[in-house]
């Protein structure tokens, strides 16, 4: 097995491994373009030597705080430390630029992928919620709560 940044040959095959497993959904192709373009060797792929793609991670760099995200194994190559192997090497990228402390989420009801990362030594919060806004396209961004909008006779 090898791990290397994502080449522009194994796009295709990354985001039907994301469309096609559990808990992940798929990628969006221009969000994918925009982050190769903005961390490319944060993209990393795991392939085996006929090339295949077994596995693929995005990790993310904000200055102060590293994320992992969108990790995925092919099910057929579960269970042998491709896993372990990609989040082995975002670390090590994470680490050179400075990170020394990487968070993530996990779905509530994804058990597998809460073991995998208690057994890769990740310290798992209960009681943290996620909060999240779209922001939309130019033509529908929205401009501060919607509920402000709502009663312009105030
Ligand atoms: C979670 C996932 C990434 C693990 O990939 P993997 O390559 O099979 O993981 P590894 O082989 O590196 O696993 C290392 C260890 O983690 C633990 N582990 C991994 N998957 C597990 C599972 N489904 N259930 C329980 N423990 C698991 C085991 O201790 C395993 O070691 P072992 O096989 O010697 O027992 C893979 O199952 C997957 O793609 N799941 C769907 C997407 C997902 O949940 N992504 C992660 C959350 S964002």
């Amino acid at each position: 097995m090898r791990i290397d940044t994502l080449t522009d040959d194994q796009v295709g095959a990354a985001l039907a491994l994301w469309a096609a497993t559990e808990h992940l959904g798929p990628v969006d192709p221009d969000e994918l373009a925009q982050v190769r373009r903005h961390d490319p060797d944060l993209v990393l792929g795991a392939r085996d030597d006929d090339g295949r793609l077994l596995g693929v991670v995005i990790g993310a760099w904000d200055g102060r705080r590293g994320s992992i995200n969108r990790l995925a194994v092919a099910p057929s190559a579960r269970r042998s430390g491709v896993a372990q192997a990609l989040v082995k090497q975002i670390e090590d990228r994470l680490y050179a630029r400075g990170c020394r402390r990487i968070t993530l989420l996990v779905f509530a009801g994804n058990e597998g992928g809460r073991e995998f990362w208690r057994t890769s030594a990740y310290r798992e919060f209960e009681d943290v919620v996620m909060f999240s806004r779209d922001l939309g396209t130019a033509e529908t961004r929205p401009h501060g709560p919607a509920s402000i909008d709502a009663d312009p006779g105030c």
